[in-house]
């Protein structure tokens, strides 16, 4: 997708600067030409010989170089990109950036540039969440600058919560998404179930899951990426709506069934949803105390319908594809073959959750795809990219002349 795409990485200086670097090597894994911008403070994270050796192409940092104005001017830099990625975009330059100010060759090429931007923000959680930063990452957005992360995590400062850049699968993820033109999905729809769902004890308690959503929410994302009509059907998340997809939010497992219903008949389903496997046979109407010496409540179980199964076996409204996920601990595969027979849907997207993995909230998933055609063991990836690489796989299947059509 990157092939002859021309990207100007511009690096300040954070210790995230030292991911940069990979990031590089993936871009010109993929065949993209990458040149780099280095900062002042950037160069005190990563060497301008490191970068020039990955990327083949000289290094640029000085506004004043008189050489560098003569052979390659801060406007024909922007101008020779497609483009432009701030990766790691510190405080300091997201601030300058906001003010329009152009006090080193990265911020000039920055304010001079007509061409997309994608800053993949890196600083400290109360960098991050602090008024300055948040107003100004506002402002960013409102001039259409893009933006990938920052995650969660464990920062270099030893703090934890949202600062921590994005990986460098993500952010190629992004770069992906944003250069790609190709539409294969356009004229096609999609439903996506997500997240949880929550399922009412009384009135303010629920039996719920750990699921964040982000595999689901990522499969919507690549699918409309693709050109496709999304349809996301998603239990309560923390996340952002994917641009371009309509959201419906429901609770339990009979509104997003019933939500799943509405959407009408459509291309492909992907059922990345943790529903939860059981309702309460009659939630309480009114919050349920607790009587002193009283024995705890007995809550009286019955089962949740299965949407992927009720999906697969629609008679003429089913999908012409229908996808499931298989959350497994154990047996990975051979649990995964016999629930895509269960349920009776076209392929199954098979993942290790045990907690060793990390993949249950984490950024990572290492899956299998379980189809009537055999198992393809795909390499451990970040969510984004396994979720760019399912829709890859939808659109060709989709592209693929039907049984009935082959024979006309
Ligand atoms: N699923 C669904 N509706 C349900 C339960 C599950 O649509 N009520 C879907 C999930 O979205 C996922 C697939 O079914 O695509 C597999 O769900 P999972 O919970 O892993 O499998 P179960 O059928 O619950 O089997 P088990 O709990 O034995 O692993």
């Amino acid at each position: 997708m990157l092939k002859g795409k021309r990207i100007l990485l511009v690096i300040a200086g954070g210790i995230a600067a030292f991911k940069s670097q990979e990031l590089v090597r993936l871009l010109r894994k993929r065949d993209a030409q990458v040149r780099c911008v280095l900062t002042g403070a950037g160069a005190k994270f990563v060497t301008p010989m490191a970068l020039q050796v990955l990327t083949e192409d000289k290094v640029y940092s000085d506004l004043f170089s008189l050489t560098d104005e003569s052979e390659m001017g801060h406007i024909q830099l922007s101008r020779d990109a497609d483009l432009v990625v701030v990766a790691p975009a510190t405080a300091n330059i997201l601030a300058r950036m906001a003010a329009g100010l152009a006090d080193d060759l990265a911020t000039t090429v920055l304010l001079a540039t007509d061409k997309p931007v994608l800053a993949a923000p890196a600083m400290n959680v109360r960098m991050w969440t602090h008024a300055a930063t948040v107003a100004n990452v506002e402002t960013l957005r409102r001039r259409g600058i893009h933006f990938v992360g920052p995650n969660d995590g464990v920062m270099a400062c030893n703090e934890y919560g949202p600062g921590r850049m994005s990986e460098p699968e993500e952010i190629v993820a992004a770069i992906e998404s944003l250069l790609t033109t190709e539409k294969p999905l356009a004229g096609k729809s999609a439903l996506v179930t997500s997240g949880p769902t929550r399922e009412a004890i009384d009135p303010v308690r629920y039996i719920s899951n750990h699921s964040s959503g982000k595999q689901g929410h990522a499969i919507a994302a690549a699918l409309a990426q693709l050109g496709a009509e999304v349809t996301l059907v998603s239990g309560p998340v923390s996340l952002p709506d994917p641009a371009g997809v309509t959201v419906v939010r429901i609770d339990s497992a009979d509104q997003m069934l019933a939500a799943c219903l509405a959407a009408g008949k459509v291309d492909v389903a992907v059922c990345a949803a943790a529903v939860a496997d059981w309702k309460m046979a009659r939630p309480a109407t009114a919050k349920i105390k607790k009587k002193a010496g009283a024995a705890p409540p007995a809550l009286e179980l019955t089962p949740n319908p299965d949407i992927l199964a009720t999906l697969s076996r629609r008679g003429p409204q089913r999908p012409t594809l229908v996808v499931g996920f298989a959350a497994e601990t154990e047996n990975l595969v051979a649990n995964a073959i016999e629930k895509r027979s269960r349920k009776g849907c076209d392929w199954i997207v098979a993942n290790d959750v045990s907690p060793s993995t990390g993949t249950f909230g984490g950024e990572r998933n290492t899956v299998h795809l379980i189809t009537a055609e055999g198992v393809q063991a795909w390499p451990t990836l970040s969510k984004d990219r396994v979720a760019l690489q399912l829709a890859g796989a939808i659109a060709l299947h989709l592209a693929r002349p039907r049984p009935a059509e082959a024979a006309e």
